[in-house]
């Protein structure tokens, strides 16, 4: 039996539905608050609880095989050390102590990079510290901005033509599809190695790119509203003079928006190499999506 956690969420879904396409028994740890209808037609085993409380951990831990990890707080968010960092050590701890097969934890590309500013990194990087410390078998998956991360952005310029660019629109990024990553997982899941992949689609995007493929996919000329860094560092400083830890959240904001983190492309080819799997294009996706 599988258990995934943050099974509501972008990735977690599609990791449990490529479970019951694969016939592979999962449960899916939601909310009461979470949106987990879908996941029971699907025929998922639905488990209701909270990832800050250690009784619905090792509850939910009980005769499980493999571990997903798909969970997170938002970046901007006072429960970064709660969830990305408290309820990830304590899911380690109920898998060593459950003797769980494979472990999968999910970190975001930047993750190697400058994380003094960023609670958010520093938790993610911990996680993976503490997993790779623990003697289970693992695959940690750093991944760029999956795609479906787009879509909201996306609908919001369907219906009004408006782009909204976060930091200088000449960065650059990529971009991970989250159903290539569920295909990953499934098979990584199923080694007893100790991996650790980076994956992205191998094609580079500015910001500004991102949004003038928008406009020829909605065949509509974007209209950008650009938000420069420096307004959000005066946000970050105005905000902080009143609540310290909306300061120290923005930071990780601060910290994606302003560095690159690309995956260098032998990474790309040795994740295509391992999973044997053609990398899905941004086009593609929307193609699907839309
Ligand atoms: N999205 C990206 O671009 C990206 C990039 C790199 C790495 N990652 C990492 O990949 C993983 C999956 O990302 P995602 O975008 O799929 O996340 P997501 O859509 O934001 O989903 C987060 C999930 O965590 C659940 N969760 C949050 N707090 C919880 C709690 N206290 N108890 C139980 N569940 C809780 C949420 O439940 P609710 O539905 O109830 O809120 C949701 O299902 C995360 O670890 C993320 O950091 C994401």
């Amino acid at each position: 039996m599988y258990l995934v956690t943050g099974a509501s969420g972008q990735l977690g879904l599609r990791v449990v539905r490529r479970c019951v396409s694969l016939n592979v028994p999962v449960r899916a740890f939601v909310r009461l608050t979470s949106q987990y209808d879908m996941l029971k037609e699907w025929g998922a085993e639905v488990f209701i609880g909270d990832l800050q409380e250690p009784r619905d951990i090792a509850k939910a831990m009980q005769g499980i095989t493999a571990l997903v990890c798909c969970h997170g707080s938002h970046l901007i968010s006072r429960h970064i050390h709660a969830i990305d960092y408290r309820a990830t050590l304590d899911l380690i701890q109920a898998a060593q102590a459950q003797q769980v097969r494979h472990v999968t934890l999910i970190s975001p590309l930047a993750v190697t990079g400058d994380r003094h500013d960023s609670p958010f990194l520093k938790a993610k990087y911990e996680a993976e510290q503490a997993l790779i410390r623990s003697g289970l078998n693992y695959t940690i998956f750093r991944c760029a901005t999956l795609m479906s991360s787009l879509i909201p952005l996306a609908e919001r310029f369907q219906q009004t033509g408006i782009y909204v660019i976060l930091g200088d629109p000449q960065h650059r990024l990529q971009l991970t599809s989250p159903e290539d990553l569920a295909r990953c997982i499934m098979i990584a899941s199923h080694t007893s190695d100790r991996q650790i992949f980076s994956i992205a689609h191998p094609e580079i995007f500015s910001r500004q790119e991102i949004a003038d493929r928008l406009g020829r996919f909605f065949n509509k000329r974007p209209f950008v509203v650009n938000l420069p860094l420096g307004a959000i560092d005066g946000a970050r400083q105005f905000l902080g003079l009143f609540n310290r830890d909306i300061e120290a959240s923005m930071g990780t904001l601060r910290t994606l928006l302003a560095y690159e983190s690309l995956c260098p492309s032998s990474d790309i080819e040795r994740v295509q190499h391992y999973f044997q799997l053609p990398l899905e294009s941004l086009e593609d996706f929307l193609n699907r999506y839309f």
